[in-house]
Protein backbone atom coordinates (compact mmCIF):
# COMPACT_ATOMS: atom_id res chain seq x y z
CA UNK A 1 0.00 0.00 0.00
CA UNK A 2 2.76 2.46 1.04
CA UNK A 3 4.87 1.57 -2.37
CA UNK A 4 1.37 2.53 -4.67
CA UNK A 5 1.58 5.99 -2.52
CA UNK A 6 4.96 6.32 -4.39
CA UNK A 7 6.42 8.25 -0.70
CA UNK A 8 2.96 10.47 -0.39
CA UNK A 9 1.01 10.49 2.38
CA UNK A 10 -1.96 9.74 1.34
CA UNK A 11 -3.51 8.80 -2.60
CA UNK A 12 -5.38 11.99 -2.73
CA UNK A 13 -1.65 14.39 -2.11
CA UNK A 14 -0.12 11.74 -4.73
CA UNK A 15 -2.84 12.11 -7.44
CA UNK A 16 -2.45 16.25 -6.39
CA UNK A 17 0.96 16.02 -7.71
CA UNK A 18 -0.20 13.86 -11.25
CA UNK A 19 -2.13 17.18 -12.30
CA UNK A 20 0.23 18.44 -14.38
CA UNK A 21 0.87 15.22 -16.21
CA UNK A 22 -3.19 14.56 -16.53
CA UNK A 23 -3.67 18.08 -18.01
CA UNK A 24 -0.48 17.79 -20.75
CA UNK A 25 -1.35 14.04 -21.31
CA UNK A 26 -5.01 14.89 -22.01
CA UNK A 27 -4.05 17.82 -24.29
CA UNK A 28 -1.48 15.82 -26.30
CA UNK A 29 -4.21 12.86 -26.80
CA UNK A 30 -6.06 15.29 -28.89
CA UNK A 31 -9.54 15.18 -30.40
CA UNK A 32 -10.81 12.35 -33.05
CA UNK A 33 -11.90 14.10 -35.85
CA UNK A 34 -15.47 12.52 -35.30
CA UNK A 35 -15.63 14.58 -31.87
CA UNK A 36 -14.67 17.68 -33.96
CA UNK A 37 -16.95 17.44 -36.19
CA UNK A 38 -19.52 17.17 -33.26
CA UNK A 39 -18.39 20.26 -31.55
CA UNK A 40 -18.05 22.82 -34.75
CA UNK A 41 -21.67 21.70 -36.17
CA UNK A 42 -23.24 21.82 -32.59
CA UNK A 43 -25.86 24.95 -32.29
CA UNK A 44 -26.14 24.90 -28.81
CA UNK A 45 -24.74 22.33 -26.07
CA UNK A 46 -26.06 20.78 -22.74
CA UNK A 47 -23.93 18.75 -20.08
CA UNK A 48 -24.82 16.89 -17.56
CA UNK A 49 -22.92 15.71 -14.68
CA UNK A 50 -22.48 15.09 -10.74
CA UNK A 51 -20.76 16.11 -7.89
CA UNK A 52 -17.48 17.58 -8.78
CA UNK A 53 -17.78 16.48 -12.74
CA UNK A 54 -21.25 18.84 -12.55
CA UNK A 55 -18.42 22.13 -11.40
CA UNK A 56 -16.29 21.29 -14.13
CA UNK A 57 -19.18 21.22 -16.48
CA UNK A 58 -20.38 24.89 -14.84
CA UNK A 59 -16.76 26.22 -15.59
CA UNK A 60 -16.79 24.97 -19.14
CA UNK A 61 -20.19 27.29 -19.56
CA UNK A 62 -18.55 30.38 -18.20
CA UNK A 63 -15.59 30.03 -20.58
CA UNK A 64 -17.57 28.89 -23.89
CA UNK A 65 -20.44 31.24 -23.89
CA UNK A 66 -18.18 34.67 -23.83
CA UNK A 67 -15.24 33.13 -26.16
CA UNK A 68 -17.23 31.01 -28.25
CA UNK A 69 -20.46 32.57 -28.30
CA UNK A 70 -22.63 29.73 -28.25
CA UNK A 71 -25.34 28.91 -25.65
CA UNK A 72 -24.78 26.37 -23.29
CA UNK A 73 -26.94 24.85 -20.58
CA UNK A 74 -25.58 22.70 -17.42
CA UNK A 75 -27.97 20.17 -15.90
CA UNK A 76 -27.64 17.74 -12.80
CA UNK A 77 -27.51 14.08 -13.73
CA UNK A 78 -30.10 13.83 -10.85
CA UNK A 79 -32.33 16.79 -11.59
CA UNK A 80 -32.37 15.92 -15.19
CA UNK A 81 -34.42 12.73 -15.78
CA UNK A 82 -37.35 13.96 -13.84
CA UNK A 83 -37.30 18.09 -15.08
CA UNK A 84 -35.87 17.17 -18.45
CA UNK A 85 -34.82 20.68 -20.31
CA UNK A 86 -35.69 20.78 -23.88
CA UNK A 87 -34.02 18.03 -25.39
CA UNK A 88 -32.20 19.66 -28.73
CA UNK A 89 -28.45 20.35 -29.62
CA UNK A 90 -25.58 18.46 -28.69
CA UNK A 91 -25.39 16.24 -25.26
CA UNK A 92 -22.21 15.90 -23.32
CA UNK A 93 -22.16 13.98 -20.39
CA UNK A 94 -19.11 14.58 -18.01
CA UNK A 95 -18.11 11.81 -15.85
CA UNK A 96 -15.14 10.44 -14.48
CA UNK A 97 -15.85 6.75 -13.59
CA UNK A 98 -18.41 6.67 -16.49
CA UNK A 99 -20.76 5.34 -14.43
CA UNK A 100 -23.17 7.48 -12.36
CA UNK A 101 -26.49 6.41 -12.49
CA UNK A 102 -28.41 9.44 -12.74
CA UNK A 103 -25.66 11.12 -15.75
CA UNK A 104 -26.35 7.56 -17.26
CA UNK A 105 -29.95 7.84 -16.98
CA UNK A 106 -30.28 11.62 -18.14
CA UNK A 107 -27.48 10.38 -21.15
CA UNK A 108 -29.98 7.94 -22.34
CA UNK A 109 -32.78 9.94 -22.93
CA UNK A 110 -31.00 12.50 -24.84
CA UNK A 111 -30.47 9.47 -27.09
CA UNK A 112 -34.11 8.56 -26.84
CA UNK A 113 -34.69 12.13 -28.15
CA UNK A 114 -32.23 11.47 -30.80
CA UNK A 115 -29.56 14.66 -30.10
CA UNK A 116 -26.02 13.81 -30.68
CA UNK A 117 -24.56 12.26 -27.55
CA UNK A 118 -20.69 12.82 -26.45
CA UNK A 119 -19.06 11.10 -23.49
CA UNK A 120 -16.07 12.67 -21.81
CA UNK A 121 -14.93 10.05 -19.23
CA UNK A 122 -11.69 8.28 -17.77
CA UNK A 123 -12.20 5.16 -17.94
CA UNK A 124 -12.68 3.03 -21.46
CA UNK A 125 -15.26 1.06 -21.77
CA UNK A 126 -17.56 2.33 -19.01
CA UNK A 127 -20.88 2.33 -19.23
CA UNK A 128 -21.08 5.68 -20.90
CA UNK A 129 -18.55 5.07 -23.36
CA UNK A 130 -21.52 2.20 -24.73
CA UNK A 131 -24.21 4.34 -24.79
CA UNK A 132 -22.81 7.61 -26.18
CA UNK A 133 -22.39 8.14 -29.98
CA UNK A 134 -18.10 8.87 -29.28
CA UNK A 135 -16.33 9.47 -26.24
CA UNK A 136 -13.73 12.02 -25.56
CA UNK A 137 -11.09 10.33 -23.00
CA UNK A 138 -9.43 12.47 -20.54
CA UNK A 139 -5.81 11.02 -19.55
CA UNK A 140 -6.01 10.92 -16.03
CA UNK A 141 -5.17 7.16 -14.97
CA UNK A 142 -6.98 5.60 -12.25
CA UNK A 143 -7.69 7.69 -9.81
CA UNK A 144 -7.95 5.92 -5.91
CA UNK A 145 -8.62 8.74 -3.39
CA UNK A 146 -12.65 9.34 -2.76
CA UNK A 147 -12.17 12.92 -3.65
CA UNK A 148 -11.48 13.54 -7.63
CA UNK A 149 -8.70 16.09 -8.17
CA UNK A 150 -6.54 14.64 -11.04
CA UNK A 151 -9.85 13.30 -13.05
CA UNK A 152 -11.20 17.09 -12.31
CA UNK A 153 -7.92 18.34 -14.00
CA UNK A 154 -8.17 15.88 -17.07
CA UNK A 155 -11.95 16.71 -17.58
CA UNK A 156 -11.06 20.50 -17.77
CA UNK A 157 -8.31 19.90 -20.07
CA UNK A 158 -10.69 17.89 -22.10
CA UNK A 159 -13.50 20.56 -22.10
CA UNK A 160 -11.14 23.32 -22.40
CA UNK A 161 -9.97 21.45 -25.77
CA UNK A 162 -13.61 21.81 -26.73
CA UNK A 163 -13.55 25.67 -25.92
CA UNK A 164 -9.97 25.60 -28.19
CA UNK A 165 -11.68 23.47 -31.47
CA UNK A 166 -14.31 26.22 -31.69
CA UNK A 167 -12.37 28.75 -31.41
CA UNK A 168 -10.42 27.79 -34.48
CA UNK A 169 -7.27 26.22 -32.14
CA UNK A 170 -6.61 29.96 -30.82
CA UNK A 171 -5.75 28.38 -27.37
CA UNK A 172 -3.29 25.37 -28.71
CA UNK A 173 -0.28 27.23 -27.46
CA UNK A 174 -1.85 28.15 -24.01
CA UNK A 175 -3.07 24.38 -23.33
CA UNK A 176 0.19 23.13 -24.80
CA UNK A 177 2.11 25.02 -21.32
CA UNK A 178 -0.19 25.26 -18.59
CA UNK A 179 0.41 22.05 -17.11
CA UNK A 180 3.80 24.20 -16.09
CA UNK A 181 1.82 27.06 -14.40
CA UNK A 182 -0.04 23.88 -12.91
CA UNK A 183 3.52 22.27 -11.14
CA UNK A 184 4.35 25.69 -9.97
CA UNK A 185 1.21 25.73 -7.35
CA UNK A 186 1.85 22.27 -5.89
CA UNK A 187 4.41 23.14 -3.06
CA UNK A 188 2.62 26.60 -2.22
CA UNK A 189 2.13 26.17 1.72
CA UNK A 190 -1.01 26.47 2.94
CA UNK A 191 -0.02 26.57 6.83
CA UNK A 192 -1.93 30.41 7.78
CA UNK A 193 -4.88 29.56 6.02
CA UNK A 194 -5.29 26.03 7.64
CA UNK A 195 -5.43 27.36 10.90
CA UNK A 196 -8.07 29.54 9.97
CA UNK A 197 -9.78 26.82 8.06
CA UNK A 198 -9.28 23.98 10.98
CA UNK A 199 -11.17 25.80 13.89
CA UNK A 200 -13.79 27.07 11.15
CA UNK A 201 -17.27 25.65 11.77
CA UNK A 202 -18.14 27.58 8.25
CA UNK A 203 -15.92 29.03 5.45
CA UNK A 204 -17.52 31.11 2.64
CA UNK A 205 -15.25 30.60 -0.85
CA UNK A 206 -16.51 33.24 -3.25
CA UNK A 207 -15.24 33.76 -6.77
CA UNK A 208 -17.10 35.53 -10.03
CA UNK A 209 -17.11 34.14 -13.21
CA UNK A 210 -15.71 30.74 -14.00
CA UNK A 211 -14.18 31.04 -10.54
CA UNK A 212 -17.62 30.63 -8.93
CA UNK A 213 -17.62 27.21 -9.95
CA UNK A 214 -13.95 26.92 -8.70
CA UNK A 215 -15.26 27.97 -5.49
CA UNK A 216 -17.79 25.19 -5.66
CA UNK A 217 -15.45 23.12 -5.65
CA UNK A 218 -13.18 24.23 -3.57
CA UNK A 219 -16.63 24.35 -0.89
CA UNK A 220 -17.13 20.80 -1.74
CA UNK A 221 -13.31 19.64 -1.06
CA UNK A 222 -13.50 21.28 2.25
CA UNK A 223 -16.98 19.30 2.98
CA UNK A 224 -16.40 15.96 1.13
CA UNK A 225 -12.59 15.33 3.30
CA UNK A 226 -11.81 17.72 6.67
CA UNK A 227 -16.03 17.83 7.50
CA UNK A 228 -15.64 21.33 7.91
CA UNK A 229 -19.16 23.48 6.55
CA UNK A 230 -17.89 25.34 3.45
CA UNK A 231 -19.98 27.16 0.73
CA UNK A 232 -19.60 28.25 -2.56
CA UNK A 233 -21.09 31.49 -3.55
CA UNK A 234 -20.94 34.14 -6.27
CA UNK A 235 -19.09 36.97 -4.70
CA UNK A 236 -21.82 39.70 -5.16
CA UNK A 237 -24.57 37.28 -3.70
CA UNK A 238 -23.00 36.99 -0.06
CA UNK A 239 -24.57 40.03 1.02
CA UNK A 240 -28.32 38.86 -0.14
CA UNK A 241 -28.38 36.45 2.85
CA UNK A 242 -24.60 34.73 4.28
CA UNK A 243 -23.43 37.88 5.29
CA UNK A 244 -25.54 37.20 8.39
CA UNK A 245 -23.41 34.60 8.97
CA UNK A 246 -20.02 36.29 8.64
CA UNK A 247 -18.04 36.33 12.13
CA UNK A 248 -14.72 36.67 12.95
CA UNK A 249 -14.69 33.00 13.38
CA UNK A 250 -15.87 32.85 9.39
CA UNK A 251 -13.16 32.87 7.05
CA UNK A 252 -13.72 33.60 3.41
CA UNK A 253 -11.76 31.93 0.47
CA UNK A 254 -11.92 34.58 -2.26
CA UNK A 255 -10.68 34.10 -5.66
CA UNK A 256 -9.15 37.52 -6.58
CA UNK A 257 -6.93 36.96 -10.03
CA UNK A 258 -6.79 39.65 -12.68
CA UNK A 259 -9.07 40.39 -14.92
CA UNK A 260 -12.39 42.10 -15.50
CA UNK A 261 -13.86 41.29 -11.89
CA UNK A 262 -10.72 42.48 -9.94
CA UNK A 263 -12.09 45.84 -8.81
CA UNK A 264 -15.36 44.78 -8.07
CA UNK A 265 -14.09 41.51 -5.87
CA UNK A 266 -11.65 44.15 -3.90
CA UNK A 267 -14.83 45.99 -3.20
CA UNK A 268 -16.55 42.65 -1.96
CA UNK A 269 -13.25 42.07 0.38
CA UNK A 270 -13.50 45.59 1.85
CA UNK A 271 -17.35 44.59 2.34
CA UNK A 272 -16.48 41.16 4.12
CA UNK A 273 -13.49 42.60 5.76
CA UNK A 274 -16.45 45.33 7.29
CA UNK A 275 -18.18 42.71 9.01
CA UNK A 276 -15.11 41.56 10.64
CA UNK A 277 -14.86 37.83 8.59
CA UNK A 278 -11.10 36.74 7.83
CA UNK A 279 -10.27 36.41 4.31
CA UNK A 280 -8.24 34.62 2.67
CA UNK A 281 -7.34 35.63 -0.97
CA UNK A 282 -5.91 33.46 -3.95
CA UNK A 283 -4.83 36.32 -6.46
CA UNK A 284 -1.50 36.87 -8.66
CA UNK A 285 1.98 36.42 -7.10
CA UNK A 286 3.36 39.98 -6.61
CA UNK A 287 -0.06 41.64 -5.85
CA UNK A 288 0.19 43.93 -3.37
CA UNK A 289 -2.30 45.85 -3.45
CA UNK A 290 -4.78 42.88 -2.67
CA UNK A 291 -1.99 41.37 -0.57
CA UNK A 292 -2.57 44.19 1.98
CA UNK A 293 -6.23 44.11 2.91
CA UNK A 294 -6.09 40.57 3.17
CA UNK A 295 -5.59 37.99 6.47
CA UNK A 296 -3.87 35.66 4.41
CA UNK A 297 -2.53 36.09 0.66
CA UNK A 298 -2.23 32.73 -1.10
CA UNK A 299 0.02 33.66 -4.88
CA UNK A 300 -1.20 32.20 -7.95
CA UNK A 301 1.20 32.55 -11.21
CA UNK A 302 0.33 35.23 -13.58
CA UNK A 303 -1.03 33.82 -16.39
CA UNK A 304 -4.32 34.21 -18.60
CA UNK A 305 -7.78 33.27 -16.85
CA UNK A 306 -8.03 30.02 -18.57
CA UNK A 307 -5.00 28.59 -16.29
CA UNK A 308 -5.99 30.50 -13.32
CA UNK A 309 -9.24 28.51 -13.03
CA UNK A 310 -6.44 25.47 -12.86
CA UNK A 311 -3.79 27.02 -10.65
CA UNK A 312 -6.50 28.36 -8.36
CA UNK A 313 -8.27 24.60 -8.18
CA UNK A 314 -5.26 23.30 -7.54
CA UNK A 315 -4.51 25.93 -4.66
CA UNK A 316 -8.15 24.69 -2.92
CA UNK A 317 -7.55 21.29 -3.41
CA UNK A 318 -4.40 22.05 -1.28
CA UNK A 319 -6.16 23.93 1.46
CA UNK A 320 -8.82 21.23 1.78
CA UNK A 321 -6.07 18.41 1.55
CA UNK A 322 -3.97 20.51 4.53
CA UNK A 323 -7.22 21.05 6.39
CA UNK A 324 -7.90 17.44 6.34
CA UNK A 325 -4.43 16.27 7.66
CA UNK A 326 -4.92 19.22 10.40
CA UNK A 327 -8.04 17.43 11.41
CA UNK A 328 -6.83 13.73 11.22
CA UNK A 329 -9.81 12.42 8.87
CA UNK A 330 -9.49 9.78 6.85
CA UNK A 331 -8.73 11.59 3.96
CA UNK A 332 -8.45 8.80 1.06
CA UNK A 333 -12.31 7.78 2.16
CA UNK A 334 -14.05 9.83 4.19
CA UNK A 335 -17.22 8.96 5.73
CA UNK A 336 -20.56 7.87 3.98
CA UNK A 337 -18.92 8.74 0.79
CA UNK A 338 -18.15 6.41 -2.50
CA UNK A 339 -15.86 7.00 -5.60
CA UNK A 340 -18.47 6.32 -7.92
CA UNK A 341 -22.27 6.22 -7.11
CA UNK A 342 -24.39 3.23 -8.92
CA UNK A 343 -27.63 4.11 -7.69
CA UNK A 344 -30.06 6.48 -8.54
C1 LIG B 1 -19.09 10.59 -6.41
C2 LIG B 1 -17.64 10.95 -6.10
C3 LIG B 1 -17.35 12.38 -6.60
C4 LIG B 1 -17.71 12.51 -8.06
C5 LIG B 1 -19.16 12.11 -8.33
C6 LIG B 1 -19.45 12.03 -9.82
O1 LIG B 1 -19.94 11.35 -5.60
O2 LIG B 1 -17.38 10.85 -4.72
O3 LIG B 1 -15.96 12.66 -6.42
O4 LIG B 1 -17.49 13.83 -8.48
O5 LIG B 1 -19.41 10.82 -7.78
O6 LIG B 1 -18.64 11.03 -10.36
P1 LIG B 1 -18.35 10.83 -11.89
O7 LIG B 1 -17.59 9.53 -11.96
O8 LIG B 1 -19.65 10.79 -12.60
O9 LIG B 1 -17.51 11.99 -12.34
Amino acid sequence: EDAKKGGFAHYMLKEIFEQPQAFYETIRAGISDAVQEMIRDAEEITLVACGTSYHTALIFKYLAEPLCRIPVRVELGSEFKYYPPPLRGLVIAVTQSGETADTIAALKMAKAHNCPTLAITNVQGSTVTRIADTTLMMRAGPEISVAATKSYIAQLAALMEIVNVRCDGKYDDLLQHAHLAIGEVLLQEMQGAVALCREAEHVFFVGRGPFYPVSMEGALKMKEISYVHAEGYAAGELKHGPFALLTPETPVVAICPPGSTYGVMISNIKEMKARRAPIIALGKKGDTELAEIVDIFIPIPDSDPMVQVLTTSVALQLLSYHTACALARDVDKPRNLAKSVTVE
